[in-house]
């Protein structure tokens, strides 16, 4: 089948068929797109939508070990550690990138179990827990914006490194 495109967001770009079950194309994303996500389906070549998925964008490359665990370990740590504290353990970069029930990536969340402490790649509030905690309180899952009142806040930098971690597959 020749004609096919890869749509991201609205526009279209050549798709060059690999095998029957691989397509590739160059994409180019220029912005951060709202929420790290961008929209993408396959088409066709009349046009029809044949399978849609969501991808993550980061603005940076972020590491939990070099980016990530540095920050948990300076704001968060004191209160997460051991299964205190919504059974979160930040204590090392060991527990934090563990895949018992107390780490981060791919846990369902001890206060909201229908969803993930970390959703790979998926940075919208909606789906990992730890950036709807980060983000705001209101959410019917966020409960206490994190760190607490009275605790030193993250800065908005270190929001969007969280944020850009998240997005790019949470490495
Ligand atoms: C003053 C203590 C305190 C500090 C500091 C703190 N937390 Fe929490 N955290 C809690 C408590 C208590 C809970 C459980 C209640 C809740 O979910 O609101 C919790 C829950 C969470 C959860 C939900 C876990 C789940 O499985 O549902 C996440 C995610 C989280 N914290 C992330 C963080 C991050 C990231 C930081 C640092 C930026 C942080 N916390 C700093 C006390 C704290």
């Amino acid at each position: 089948m020749s004609g096919m495109t890869v749509s991201v967001d609205g526009n279209n770009y050549p798709a060059v068929i690999i095998s029957p079950t691989v397509i590739t194309a160059n994409v180019s994303i220029t912005t951060v797109p709202t929420n790290n996500i961008v929209n993408v389906s396959i088409k066709s070549s009349t046009g029809a939508t044949l399978g849609t998925v969501t991808l993550g964008v980061a603005s940076a490359a972020r590491t939990l070990a070099a980016d990530v665990y540095p920050i948990l370990d300076a704001k968060c740590r004191s209160c997460h550690t051991g299964a205190a504290n919504g059974n979160l353990d930040f204590a090392t970069y060991a527990t934090t990138a563990s895949a018992n029930t107390t780490g981060l990536i791919g846990i369902p969340s001890s206060g909201c179990s229908q969803k993930y402490r970390v959703a790979v790649g998926d940075a919208r509030r909606t789906s990992s827990v730890l950036i709807d905690k980060i983000s705001a309180s209101g959410t019917p899952c966020s409960g206490t914006l994190m760190p607490p009142t009275g605790s030193p806040a993250l800065t908005s930098t270190e929001i969007q490194t969280i944020i850009d971690w998240v997005a790019g597959g949470a490495n």
